[in-house]
């Protein structure tokens, strides 16, 4: 199925690895033109250059941290010098820290706030204009599985994730009629830094060998093993495609059958 993404302009966020960088690489190979942004430079001029193998001068990158304003502000200049105006917007973010209720403090639940919710609603309030430009577009905010089954030691995921669905229900509303699409991505357990960072602090606080860790956890999953970013990623680019011309605010979660609801 062609999926009319060729020269549709991008923005994906937090995206010089994992899921976002695998979402912008399919959506270069599908002809679409990106523009990255994550944090550390040298990293994203790396993830820039291996992307333009595929696709000449399709990436670009902006480093900017999203939990910052003045950051977001000033890569939707970027994004509005370099594109004029925007068809996709992929919301994403590092993972807040693991840890139980009680080991947070004020601070911790500010800073996951910034990171893991606001930055998305900053970076949907100036894309809607860009978006209004090319008439219309599509959204996708990447959540987690923790959406609908709060995962153990993740007290911060389980919370600000659950707003991003609020976020995301609401404004299928409020958009539609610019003919802007949004929906939420909530990967279960995708074979990231992030994924190995979490079994690795498990098996520090358990003594369990990592390997084990890993094993056990893909034992939970009814496909028996962890996702590939880019089985994550081919789902995202439908989404973000005109093809999806009829699911908005929906919530999809992309797990392997992890979460056994209903
Ligand atoms: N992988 C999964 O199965 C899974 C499951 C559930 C939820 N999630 C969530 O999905 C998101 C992406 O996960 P991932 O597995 O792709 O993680 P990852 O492999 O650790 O990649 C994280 C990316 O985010 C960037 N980043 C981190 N903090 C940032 C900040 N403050 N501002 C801008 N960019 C930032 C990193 O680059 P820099 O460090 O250079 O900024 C990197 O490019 C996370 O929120 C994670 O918790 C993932």
């Amino acid at each position: 199925m062609d999926l009319g993404l060729k020269r549709k302009r991008a923005l994906i966020l937090a995206s010089s690895k994992g899921l976002g960088k695998a979402v912008a690489r399919q959506l270069v190979i599908e002809g679409a033109e990106v523009i990255l942004s994550s944090r550390n430079a040298d990293h994203l001029k790396e993830t820039a250059e291996e992307l333009n193998q595929l696709s000449e001068e399709a990436v670009t990158y902006f480093p900017a941290d999203v939990s910052k304003k003045d950051d977001l502000d000033a890569l939707t200049d970027f994004t509005r010098l370099h594109f004029g105006a925007l068809d996709i917007l992929v919301n994403n973010a590092g993972g807040p820290p693991s840890g139980d209720f009680l080991s947070m403090a004020d601070e911790d639940w500010q800073r996951a706030f910034e990171l893991n919710l606001l930055s998305y609603v900053r970076m949907i309030r100036s894309a809607v204009p860009l978006m209004e430009k090319s008439g219309g577009g599509r959204i996708i905010n990447i959540a987690s599985s923790s959406i609908k089954k709060p995962i153990d030691g993740l007290v911060l995921s389980n919370t600000f994730r659950l707003g991003i669905v609020g976020l995301t229900k609401t404004l299928a509303g409020e958009l539609a009629g610019k003919n802007i699409l949004i929906n939420t991505l909530a990967p279960g357990r995708i074979a990231t830094d992030r994924v190995a960072q979490l079994d690795r602090q498990k098996s520090e606080r358990t003594g369990v060998a990592i390997q084990d860790v890993r094993t056990q956890s893909e034992a939970e999953i009814p496909l028996g093993r962890y996702g590939r970013p880019e089985e994550f990623a081919r789902v995202a680019a439908f989404l973000a495609s005109d093809v999806c011309s009829y699911i908005t605010g929906e919530s999809l979660l992309i797990d392997g059958g992890l979460v056994r609801s209903i």
